[in-house]
């Protein structure tokens, strides 16, 4: 059944694509990816396992390579049939895009699957914010965001197929304090996502942005955030279940997935009720309760 609904979308997703005689023979002999930022642990590894049920291979980017050779032997366990390659890559650097090529051509693959998964987040009080994690938030959720989709694009929609699938959240729909520049920053992963998707509707490429809510991962702790109210009274779900319900929506050529029954009704929700309301509520869960200035002299 899911094979029949995804052909149907694919179908309608390609009713304006007009594949380049040139690009496709540029393929000839190479193996379709789907390339993961951050896949080697959290959401991404997840995504990861789900995208291995349907493709045949896979390139996991992170910057640690213990993590990496334990993500790429657990789904080869899993999959053997899967091609798994790894790539120690910080994503925030300005060549990423020409490294990931330059790896994508050395192993005879080609992007057919770009996932923006990789993500840092920054909590406290923007105004006693650490530059140096502000500039990598920035770097890692914003600029790579736009760079790997801006390098990828073009050969897709060359080839009439494939897909950008971005990892936002539902903190995209509203701005976070004490987690400001995070949330901002997955308001712009949203936006971008949906313009391209309205800018390329039709010619076979998939675009697609998630807003889960709070996951379990190691996210919270990296951002020394796990005293916040957020960790203690909303639920989080199981990355499994997130890419689970994220790769079928995907596949369904869904554009804006909000993966659960939960972050579903958040986002209406959200949508519905003003800031005014909104925001003092999500100011309380975050909280950290950290100092609004940082220390030492502030001017
Ligand atoms: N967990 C949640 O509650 C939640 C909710 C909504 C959205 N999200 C989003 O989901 C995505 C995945 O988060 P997660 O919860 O799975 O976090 P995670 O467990 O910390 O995983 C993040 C992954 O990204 C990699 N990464 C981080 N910065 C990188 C960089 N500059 N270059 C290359 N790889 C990098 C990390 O590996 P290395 O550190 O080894 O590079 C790691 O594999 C993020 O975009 C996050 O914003 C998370």
């Amino acid at each position: 059944m899911m094979d029949i609904l995804e052909n149907a979308a694919t179908r309608w997703l390609s009713r304006r694509a007009q594949p380049q005689p040139s690009a496709l023979a540029a393929i000839v002999g190479l193996t379709p990816a789907v390339v993961i930022t951050g896949g080697a642990s959290g959401i991404g590894l997840a995504l990861a396992h789900e995208f291995a049920k349907c493709e045949s291979a896979l390139v996991l980017v992170a910057r640690t390579q213990s993590r990496l050779d334990r993500a790429a032997a657990e789904i080869a366990a899993q999959r053997p049939g899967v091609r798994v390659e790894t790539l120690l890559l910080d994503i925030a650097s300005p060549d990423a895009a020409d490294v990931i090529n330059a790896i994508l051509a050395e192993k005879r693959l080609y992007c057919d699957v770009l996932v923006n998964n990789a993500g840092v987040g920054q909590s406290g009080p923007f105004s006693a914010s650490a530059i140096g994690g502000l500039d990598a938030l920035i770097a890692t959720n914003i600029t790579a965001v736009a760079r790997l989709t801006r390098a990828m694009l073009p050969g897709m929609l060359a080839r009439g197929r494939g897909g950008v699938l971005s990892v936002a959240s539902l903190g995209a729909l509203i701005p976070g304090p004490h987690q400001a520049a995070y949330y901002a920053s997955k308001a712009f992963v949203v936006s971008l996502s949906e313009a391209i998707r309205s800018e390329i509707a039709g010619r076979g490429v998939r675009v697609a942005v998630i807003l889960p809510g709070p996951v379990e991962t190691r996210f919270h702790a990296r951002m020394d955030a796990e005293g916040a109210l957020y960790r203690y009274f909303i639920a989080a779900a199981s990355p499994e279940r997130v890419a689970a319900l994220t790769v079928r929506g995907y596949r369904l050529g869904r554009g804006l997935i909000a993966p659960g029954i939960v972050p579903t009704l958040a986002v209406s929700v959200l949508r519905i009720l003003p800031h005014a309301i909104t925001v003092p509520v999500v100011r309380w869960l975050l909280d950290t309760g950290r100092p609004i200035l940082p220390p030492g002299p502030s001017i």
